[in-house]
């Protein structure tokens, strides 16, 4: 069922979970915007009566990228806003960063809520193939609720903040993905196609002599890696490591 508001959902996405909530979200509306979270801040509050925002959870809390977005963001006070984000096993803090971010900015987020579905940190673990349409159904199932609660504009707060939680996510954050820049290993493999660069979130891929040279601006996000035709970057110990990405999602959805 379609209403006539417009809603507007800022996402961050590298493997399309992401991408996918948000357009499930987003297909309830007759007009709905989906935008990119880059590195540029929000000048302007869109004109829509609704707005979320939708991401992946990285190391139980915010992606630094999506912390700084938020922390520039011009809220209102009255717009419907809503918060969404998407994990594998481990929610950690993330809604109630979320929470302390806007309660700085004098507005109380109306909704939060997480999508638990495949994870995409090649640099740990792999997802078998096996597993992967069960995590899949489900995370639609719940995708689709969460869609229904939004669309009746439901009142679900995002939980109290705890600073120490933050600070210690941030620190593990931190430690493992700090200098994930300096941590692709590129096999002999690579044709030089130039897709990491482009599915790059953050631009931080230039390709020089048909090689991808990593900037220091990197998101870890792992987009790089899974959109690989030739399965030719590797992270840490991601080397043969199953790549993945959302299959609603195609690589036309992430170019720039
Ligand atoms: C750097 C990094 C850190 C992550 N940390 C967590 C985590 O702490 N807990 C978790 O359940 N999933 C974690 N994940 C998995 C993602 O949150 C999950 O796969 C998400 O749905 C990916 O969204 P996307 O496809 O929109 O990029 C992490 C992934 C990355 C790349």
């Amino acid at each position: 069922m379609e209403t006539n508001e417009t809603i507007t959902i800022y996402y961050f996405t590298a493997t399309g979970n992401s991408l996918t909530t948000a357009s499930v979200i987003a297909s309830r509306y007759k007009q709905s915007k989906l935008v990119k979270i880059n590195r540029l801040n929000v000048a302007e509050h869109p004109y829509s009566a609704i707005v979320g925002f939708v991401f992946p959870v990285y190391m139980g809390g915010v992606p630094p990228i999506v912390y700084s977005f938020l922390n520039n963001f011009p809220f209102r006070k009255d717009v419907y806003y809503f918060c969404v984000a998407t994990y594998y096993t481990y929610k950690g803090n993330t809604l109630s960063v979320v929470n302390k971010i806007t309660k700085n900015k004098g507005v109380c987020l109306n909704y939060g809520n997480y999508v638990p579905t495949v994870g995409n940190c090649l640099k740990e673990y792999e997802v078998s193939a096996v597993k992967r349409p069960a995590i899949l159904e489900r995370a639609d199932a719940i995708t689709n609720k969460i869609a229904d609660a939004i669309k009746v504009k439901t009142d679900k707060r995002l939980p109290k903040h705890c600073g120490l939680s933050e600070k210690l996510h941030k620190g593990l954050f931190n430690l493992f993905f700090n200098d994930t820049y300096k941590k692709f290993i590129l096999e002999n493999n690579c044709i030089g196609c130039g897709i990491c660069s482009k599915v790059c979130p953050v631009d931080n891929i230039v390709i020089n002599n048909k090689q991808p040279q990593w900037g220091v601006n990197c998101a870890s996000c792992h987009a790089c890696v899974h959109w690989c035709p030739k399965n030719a970057i590797s992270l840490g110990k991601s080397k043969g490591r199953l790549q993945y990405h959302n299959p609603n999602i195609r690589i036309e959805d992430l170019l720039h």
